[in-house]
């Protein structure tokens, strides 16, 4: 149970202004957030929501490098595209502002002094990669070289896209800088690093112990860093774009993003409202609530929280609903692969559609496990749920009432007792939304707002007024009574969900403001009141549009296999008597784990018929390692043994590898005895 709060702070991860936001920003952090925070609105509380860009980091200044431009035009332009694009779909930000802004500098900057003057941080020097021709030290993404595991000539600083496996830029051989494209060289250069190990047993204590509520996937994950052990920080970089470090000496340095972007939540609260800030943030009254998508959970849950505490005088978050991932027809939404229904577009395609898009992205929103966005269940959700059941509902209840009572509410009568076991099932609405809502599932939440349509639509249906009409008035004055109020709950229940189409249903109905608490009531619209002539909420959504978004992908699938051929080039020939060389067997894998401090690795035990063995692979990203247990996989068995991350791997696990890089381990058809050859 949450403790009893005065008031809520919602805020929303800062997206990056490197690039417009898509569909999977949408339904992973902004369109909850947003539900969330107008929830609250209508049942009265103080509740405000913050959002913002995210303007530094190292790929604002990549992009601005390759178009030639600054990165202050970089992020000026796509913070203007993003904030429209969420005002025009009604995300109800209370502001909505930027890390770049002078107040957010100035902040971000006291906060790492008070940090520094407390002594919170260690220093450190390090020797890190420097371009003598350009005059600067290098960021690890601004590094290309071959990769020591595969041999890439590709690989970036900090990852090698080919096999996965993580970087440090050390690592790589023949390292070019890709400002200049000379060899870059070892400097000397000092930092200063958040030591997340001695807040360790505060976080174990503050989320494992305290937050057992919190999301599975979310308490998962921090449960898993916590396990492997956490490492000091840096919150400092060699980069001129970004907060000054302000310590005399770090000329050239400025603050991490990681460290800068969570501090923006508090600089746009005091933009927002420069005398009562400190009560949003520093009162225990204040619940705390961050909406963000799964990549960002160590930051908001470990680091932003530990920087929190050793400043001393913040609260920490009461809950961090995190969603997982929103894929779009099967495949990873990917800006760099315009694998994406990018917001402006849509709004163009699908002119005044905004609510389709926000029911289709709560409907199916990802959160509890990633989740597919297709345009078929688009269209069929408009066309079967809003179009056939909420439209229809509301379409019926005012043209009937125009039909017979001249566009007036009419009297109620006497409630029969069908009537009234409909109304007894509505009245649980309330209460079972209040109960998702609260706890942050929205899918849920809207099944429920819809269930009171699909009573609605059902009561007329099985009235059936129109047919009464020649024979008892009085009757279908009820039955229009009852629909016109229930019409007016969904007016209420929908407004989070779906703003637009609430405030043109209240608009219809002539009602005012939504208030929560009259959820539930048949009394919202007196009768004789004017309800307007009847317009559609929601219209039926063609094959024709439909079809053409689904060709559009396919059309950026068939350019992506241009610009990079989907299948590899077959490699040079091998001599039989090589091939023969390879051992590759068929084994069964036992167990399964993670490999600490390497996000890509799994360690697999095999039963391989002989002794077993381990076999690290880096297939962490497509597998969980339950999935694997059990499972026969082919692996080579005479691979020379290697330590990865500290541990001995004894073979290679094959997988076949698609233009993606989505990874599929390669099993025989049918399951064989471990240890048995593969020819
Ligand atoms: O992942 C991202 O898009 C980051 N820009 C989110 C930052 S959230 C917060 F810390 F500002
Ligand atoms: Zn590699």
């Amino acid at each position: 149970m949450e403790k009893k709060y005065k008031r809520t702070l919602v805020t929303t991860a800062l997206p990056y202004a490197n690039g417009p936001v898509h569909i999977g920003h949408l339904a992973g952090v902004y369109v909850p957030a947003d539900i969330y925070t107008r929830y609250l609105r209508l049942k009265g509380e103080d509740v405000i929501m913050i959002g913002g860009s995210d303007e530094h980091g190292v790929p604002i200044t990549i992009k601005a490098r390759k178009e030639g431009v600054t990165p202050q035009e970089i992020v000026d332009r796509y913070h203007g595209i993003i904030k429209k694009s969420f005002e025009e779909f009604g995300i109800s930000f209370d502001i909505y502002s930027r890390t770049t802004s002078e107040i957010h500098r100035k902040t971000a900057s006291d906060f790492f002094r008070t940090l520094y003057d407390k002594g919170v941080f260690i220093e450190k020097t390090s020797e890190q990669y420097y371009d003598t021709e350009a005059g600067q030290f290098l960021a690890d993404r601004y590094i290309t070289g071959t990769c020591p595991h595969c041999k890439n000539e590709h690989a970036y600083g900090d990852q090698c896209e080919a096999c996965g496996t993580s970087l440090n830029a050390t690592d790589l051989i023949n390292p070019k800088s890709t400002i200049s494209g000379s060899a870059p060289v070892l400097r000397e250069t000092k930092h200063w690093y958040l030591p997340l190990d001695k807040y360790e047993g505060f976080l174990r204590e503050w989320i494992l112990e305290g937050h057992k509520e919190w999301k599975t996937n979310v308490y998962g994950q921090c449960k898993s860093w916590l396990d492997m052990g956490l490492q000091p920080r840096a919150v400092s970089r060699d980069l001129d774009w970004g907060v000054p470090v302000p310590v005399d000496g770090a000329e050239g340095k400025v603050l991490y993003v990681w460290f800068d972007a969570p501090i923006g939540y508090i600089s746009n609260t005091k933009e927002l409202l420069p005398d009562k800030w400190k009560l949003y943030w520093k009162d225990s009254e204040t619940k705390l609530v961050h909406f963000i998508g799964k990549d960002n959970i160590v930051f908001h849950c470990i680091v932003f929280p530990t920087m929190l505490k050793a400043e001393g005088s913040y609260i920490l978050p009461e809950n961090v609903p995190a969603n997982e991932f929103l894929n779009l027809e099967g495949d990873k939404i990917s800006t760099s692969r315009n694998w994406a229904v990018w917001l402006h577009e849509y709004l163009r395609d699908f002119p005044g559609k905004q609510d389709v898009l926000r029911y289709v992205l709560t409907a199916n929103a990802p959160e509890t496990k990633d989740n597919d966005f297709t345009w078929r269940d688009f269209q069929a959700r408009n066309n079967n749920e809003l179009v056939a059941i909420f439209g229809n509902f509301i379409n019926r209840s005012i043209v009937l009432t125009h039909k017979y009572f001249e566009g007036r509410v009419p009297q109620r009568g006497e409630l029969t007792d069908y009537d009234k076991s409909v109304l007894e099932e509505f009245k649980s609405i309330k209460n079972e939304l209040e109960g998702y809502l609260d706890t942050y599932r929205f899918r849920d939440a809207l099944r429920e707002a819809m269930n009171l349509a699909r009573i609605g639509n059902k009561y007329l249906a099985d009235t059936e007024p129109w047919k009464l009409a020649k024979t008892d008035m009085g009757r279908v004055a009820t039955i229009l009574n009852i629909a016109l109020q229930v019409s007016a709950n969904l007016a209420i229940v929908f407004e989070p969900f779906l703003p637009f189409s609430a405030a043109k249903l209240r608009k219809l109905l002539n009602m005012g403001a939504a208030e929560w608490d009259k959820i539930g009531s048949i009394d919202i619209l007196a009768a004789g009141s004017v309800v307007e002539p009847a317009e559609l909420l929601f219209e039926k959504i063609d094959d024709a549009p439909i079809e053409a978004q689904v060709k559009k992908l396919h059309d950026t699938k068939l350019e992506n296999a241009k610009a990079e051929p989907s299948v590899a080039p077959i490699k040079e020939c091998v001599g039989f008597e090589d091939f023969m060389k390879l051992d590759i067997r068929v084994g069964t894998v036992t167990e399964c784990c993670k490999v600490p401090k390497a996000d890509k690795l799994l360690q697999l035990k095999i039963d391989d018929g002989l002794k077993g063995r381990t076999i690290v692979s880096g297939i962490a990203k497509h597998y969980k390692p339950e999935e694997l247990v059990g499972k026969q996989v082919c692996f080579i068995a005479n691979l020379e043994p290697r330590k990865l991350k500290g541990v001995l791997s004894e073979g290679m696990i094959l997988s076949a590898e698609d233009a993606d890089g989505k990874l599929s381990v390669v099993s025989p058809a049918a399951n064989v005895t471990p240890g048995s050859e593969v020819k």
